[in-house]
Parts: structure tokens; sequence; C-alpha cells
């Protein structure tokens, strides 16, 4: 474990002696309860299976564990679909907000029922039939924040078609990799996205990524902006024009009965290779886990006005904007921009508005929030706030603090909950009514989940003492494997200690038995919140053809977390630019999205290899964090760590 992460953490540790006890009305009236931990794994399970969810058969067996493969709830059949949406309208809650919409130009808002998000589904799944989906055929989505993205995802459950949504921030080549993979047949995509008063090319990304996928055969566009796109005859077709004339009645398009462990969807996500991990999801025990700990965690409530505010291409937002939240017929808001569109108030004009209860979001967020002050928020009335949230990176103290404090009116629990893609649930966090609060801990596992911190050997660690964060024991959610490849499925995850589950993550338990959480041990960095492999930026920037080498690591950022930094060798010794690094940036863009566009680059001759060629990522690490350099007696040429030194020192390259 680098050893950053240990220093800070240490910090964190020995300085955080501030706790908060969950308030006594909030625990008198909360949704767990003490006695909530006493329940057994199996009984827990169980019980939430049949309670949380509308069987259409009910299920058999609880889990069936061959490691490290599990299946959950056999024997039972189940719509997503049915569950997020048909049965609160059968349930006389047919008028009940579904979603408030805020679009990011001003004004521009919808209200959507749950009556009338069946309706739009139901018309949609009908057009999506008559387009040839069926059970089993596999859809790509690639949208911005609109609900339509939604519709889209539970028109496809409706009729037991997968789905892969890619977050609309990548670049056509991530798109057409993950459809490629997949084996898409049809993309569903809008003209544009608006993200700080841009238009985003959506479609013209798409008609790239078609360019180099040839499974796709179809692509339905949503017309959002307004703006100019080219539809390609026979191929293309509009949203509204796709869904004119299809009935909207639940009769006229039946929820597909699906097996508990069919396919549900894939979510692509970056590992410690260049190709990125369709991440498998199943029905039932998806379905079961996230609607399980969105009830607990979040407490929410019949009257709730519940805002997640991260972007359903990511699993944050699968889990807990739509199939957690619609499945507990929870009232949520979908807002389409960024937080500071036209101005730093832009979010908490939306709390007020809607009168949030409960907020969930990335502690970047909550930094860049910092940033420009607590005035915007100050300036409104955020008393219906009961309940704040974190997910997607280690939250600072301080960070912690100043979101109690600025938005929570120094009222509100504040649950930091740790999960993953390939957790599809949140696994460690406090539940509000129950846990007392520390800063900086995501403190227990949920119920019914075994996690642990192990030492290089595997054996569980004292209190105190620092390792890596494994799983004993599976969760309904759980991954169900590595989209077509077992291999890389148990060698990512269940090879590193025998049979746990190991997450990446290095933790720390204290004597409290609450966990802390540390960053990634491998060679993932976390931008933001957002998982991006090394491996797969340097690639893109090898990519470039003048290009000759390339390493990447991440360094601590004060907002982003971690920011991207590369060393980039030229072909021909040839020295960089100013311009060099912005076309640089742009190509690592154009691989793979914005987000992983590096800070900066340091242009250096050479890298820092070990005399067998490997290069010495830990040194550049160093580099990159101002640090002391660890040893460096097996560099072939120590020079050259000086010169990378100077150069990254001397800010040549900074942006
Ligand atoms: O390193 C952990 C970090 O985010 C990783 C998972 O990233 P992703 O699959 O993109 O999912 C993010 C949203 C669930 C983890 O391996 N992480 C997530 N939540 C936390 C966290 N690190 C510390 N504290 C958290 N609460």
């Amino acid at each position: 474990m680098s050893t950053a992460v240990e220093s800070r953490t240490i910090d964190t540790l020995l300085l955080e002696e501030r706790r908060y006890p969950p308030p006594a009305e909030f625990a008198a009236e909360a949704n767990a309860k003490p006695d909530i931990y006493s329940r057994s794994f199996e009984e827990f399970w169980e019980t939430e299976g049949r309670e949380r969810v509308t069987w259409f058969e009910p299920f058999t067996e609880l889990l069936e564990w061959e490691l490290p493969y599990a299946k959950w709830y056999l024997g039972g059949k189940l719509n997503v679909c049915f569950n997020c949406v048909d049965r609160h309208v059968a349930a006389g809650n047919g008028d009940k907000i579904a979603y408030y919409w805020e679009g990011e130009p001003e004004d521009d808002r919808r209200e959507i029922t749950f009556a009338d998000l069946q309706r739009e589904v139901v018309r949609f799944a009908n057009a999506l039939t008559k387009l040839g989906v069926r059970k089993g055929t596999p859809v790509a989505i690639y949208m911005g924040m609109v609900p339509e993205l939604p519709v889209a995802m539970l028109a496809c459950t409706r009729l037991g078609a997968p789905h892969t949504v890619v977050f609309g921030g990548f670049s056509a080549e991530s798109l057409s990799g993950r459809m490629n993979d997949m084996g898409c047949q049809l993309l569903i995509t809008q003209d544009e996205g608006w993200r700080a008063g841009k238009p985003v090319p959506l479609k013209r990304n798409a008609d790239e990524a078609l360019a180099s996928s040839p499974s796709v055969k179809q692509m339905i566009v949503l017309r959002r902006t307004g703006g100019d796109v080219s539809m390609q005859e026979g191929r293309d077709r509009w949203w509204h024009d796709v869904v004119e004339g299809e009935p909207d009645d639940p009769e006229s398009c039946p929820c597909e009965p699906m097996e508990s462990e069919d396919l549900l969807y894939l979510l692509y996500t970056s590992g410690t290779t260049a190709k990125p991990k369709g991440i498998v999801h199943t029905t039932a025990g998806y379905l079961v886990g996230v609607a399980t700990t969105h009830h607990y965690i979040f407490d929410v409530k019949p009257d709730s006005i519940y805002w997640c505010a991260a972007d359903i291409g990511w699993v944050t937002g699968h889990s807990y904007i739509v199939y957690g939240p619609l499945c507990n017929g929870t009232t949520g808001i979908i807002y389409e921009g960024v937080p500071n569109y036209p101005d730093p108030e832009r979010w908490w004009e939306i709390v007020e508005r809607y009168k949030v209860d409960i907020l969930y979001t990335a502690p970047t967020a909550i930094r860049s929030h910092m940033k420009w002050g607590p005035e915007f928020a100050s300036r409104h009335d955020l008393s219906s706030l009961r309940l704040l949230g974190t997910v997607g990176e280690p939250i600072n103290p301080e960070a912690w603090v100043w979101y109690r404090d600025h938005i929570g009116g120094d009222r509100t629990p504040v649950v930091d909950t740790w999960w993953q893609t390939e957790t599809g649930m949140i696994l460690i966090t406090p539940l509000p009514g129950v846990t007392t609060l520390k800063p900086g801990s995501a403190t227990k596992p949920f119920p019914g989940v075994a996690a642990a911190v192990v030492d290089d050997q595997g054996n569980e660690v004292g209190p105190g003492a620092g390792g890596y964060l494994v799983l004993k024991r599976p969760w309904p959610a759980m991954l169900r494997g590595i989209y077509k490849d077992d291999e890389r499925y148990r060698e990512t995850y269940w090879s590193r200690f025998d049979d746990v589950y190991f997450a990446g993550d290095g933790a720390r338990v204290d004597e409290d038995g609450d966990f802390w959480l540390l960053g990634r041990v491998d060679d993932v960095m976390n931008v933001s919140g957002h998982r991006i492999s090394t491996i797969e930026v340097e690639s893109a920037l090898v990519d470039h053809s003048e290009v000759a080498e390339a390493a990447v690591c991440g360094r601590s950022d004060e907002r982003t977390g971690q920011a991207i930094v590369a060393y980039v060798s030229l072909k021909g010794g040839r020295e960089g630019s100013i311009a060099k690094l912005e076309e640089l940036r742009n190509h690592v863009g154009k691989k793979i999205g914005p987000i992983a566009k590096p800070a900066n680059i340091v242009f250096t001759p050479e890298l820092p290899k070990t005399r067998s060629g490997k290069i010495m990522r830990r040194l550049l690490r160093d580099v990159a964090e101002n640090r002391t350099l660890g040893d460096t007696t097996t560099l072939a040429d120590p020079a050259v760590v000086d010169e990378i030194k100077q150069r990254a020192a001397t800010g040549q390259t900074e942006e």
C-alpha cells in the first residue's frame, strides 16, 4: 500500500475525535433500529427478499454459493419494471411523483408521476418490440440526465432485454468498445445533452461509434436540445416517431417474467488493464439488495423527496436514482446539469424548491461547494433536509463536517457509504438512526454483510492496523462475473486471498470496529469519484503517433481526490511544448472521455526503469506527490529521476 495513503489515514485517525450520535427524534422514527444488527444473515435476506419485491413466483432457495459464483433467490420469477412502476400504479399510487426533473437551462422542468412513467415506458417498450427487441436482446443506452434515460432502462427491463448504459461523458471509442463487447443490437441516444451551458454532441459521438460497431443495426434518437444532427436513413429513428401511435396501457406490453438469475444489465468499469470490465448484474438479488439498502440507509419515508445527485451513467445512478428508489416507490429528483450552472446556488435552489429531505452526493462535489463558499447555500432554506449521504471516494473529515454544518444545518446525520460497481449495493455504511458517526469513517458493514481487513497473508488485522478490504460472504447484489471473462473475474477478485472477495481498497478498522477506507491499492485512480485505470490512460497516450512511452499515476488533489499525472517521452527524443500538451490531453479525451484527460503532463526524454526495463511507477508517484524519493538503487539510470523531478518542479509542462 502506498505510503501516502498510509500516512494520510494515520493523520486522520490521530486527529479525528469528533463523534455524532444519532439525534433522539431521528432514532425514534428510523427505519432501522439497533436490533437490525442481531438479525441473522439468512433471516435478513429471506425476509427482505419477500417483503421488498413482488414476485410472480416466489423463490424456493435463498442462496447457492459455489465460490466465486453466487445465485440468489432461486426458483423465483419477477420483473424489475413491474416492481419499479406497475405495482405502484396498481396499488393506487399512480398520481405520486416518481421524478421531478430539472433541465439544466432554467425553467425547464417536468413532473412525472408513476402513472406517467408507466405510460411512457409501455409506449417505448412497444416501440422497441416493433424494432425487434426481445428478451435477451442487448441494448446500449448513451444519454444525458433526461427522464427518457430511466424510461429506456425500464422499457428494457420490462421486455427482459439487458442494457448497458454508457456515461454521456465517454468518447465514441469508449462507447463502441462497450457495445462490441456486449454485442449490442440497438443504441438509444439523444441529439445532444446540456453541460455547463454547452451542448454535448451525443449523436455525433454515437455516429462515430457505430462506424466501428457492426452489431448495432438501429439507433433511436431523442430530441433534447433541437441541435442539428444527421440521421441515417434506415438506421436512425427519432424517439418521438417510434412511439407515435403506440398504445400505453400496460396490458399492451406485459412485463416479461424473468428468472432470478437472468441478466439485468452490464456496466463497464475500469480495472488494472486497458480494457474495461463488463460487470454482470442479475435480476432478483440486485433488486432486493438496492431496495433494502435504500430503505434502511437513506431512511426513506413515503413522503420523502429524495435526491441522489449522481449521473445515471454510473452505478450510483443505476442503483440509487433508478432501481432502488423506484422499487421503493420513492419520489426522486433528476437534475440534468452541473452544480454551478448558471451559478453555485443551483443545487440549493433545487433543494429549497422541492423540499428535498435526503441528499446523496460525492465528496468531490462537496469540496467544490466548499471552494465556492457557504454563502450560496446560506441564501436558501435548506431546513427540509433530514439526512445527507456521500459516496465514491474517501471523504476527508473537513469536507464531512462542512457538509453537515453548512448544508445539514449541524442537525442531519451524514452517511458515508462504501461500495463499488461490482458490489451493486452499499456494503459499508452507517445506519442513520443507529450509528454514532465519525467524520471520515464509513463505519459498519450493512446487516447481513461480512467485511474484514486482512494483511498480506490474508490474516485479519487487529484494531488500528491497516490492510486490505475483503468480503467474506456473498451479498445479493454482488456481481455475477465479468462478462465473457471468467478468468479475469477469478484473477481480479478471488485470487489475491483464498475464498474471499478482494475489493482493491485499503482499509483500517478501529477499536470500535469502524471501517476507515484508505483508497485503491491497485493501478486504479479515483478522480472525482470516477474510476480510471492508469493503464487505460497510458494506452491512450501511446496511441498518439508521436508518443514513444508514457507512464501515468494519480496524485492527491484537494478537490477531485486524485488528479492524473502523465510522464511522456516523445519519439525521436523530441521536446514537449504547451501545444503538444493540449494535443495529448485532447487525444486522451477522444480515446476515453474528458474525465480521463491528465491534469499535468511532464515531458521527459526517459522514464525511470529498472535494469530489466520495468517502469518504476512508485518513483513517479513520489515525484507527483512531491515526496522524498523512495529507494532508487534498482534504477538502470538514477539520473533519469533527477531530470524528471526538475522538469516536474519547474512546471515547464504544467497546465
Ligand atoms: O475505492 C473505492 C471508492 O470507489 C471505488 C468504487 O468505484 P466505482 O465502482 O466507480 O463505484 C463508485 C460508487 C459506488 C471503491 O473501490 N469508494 C466508493 N465509495 C467510497 C469509496 N472510498 C471511500 N469511501 C467511500 N464511501
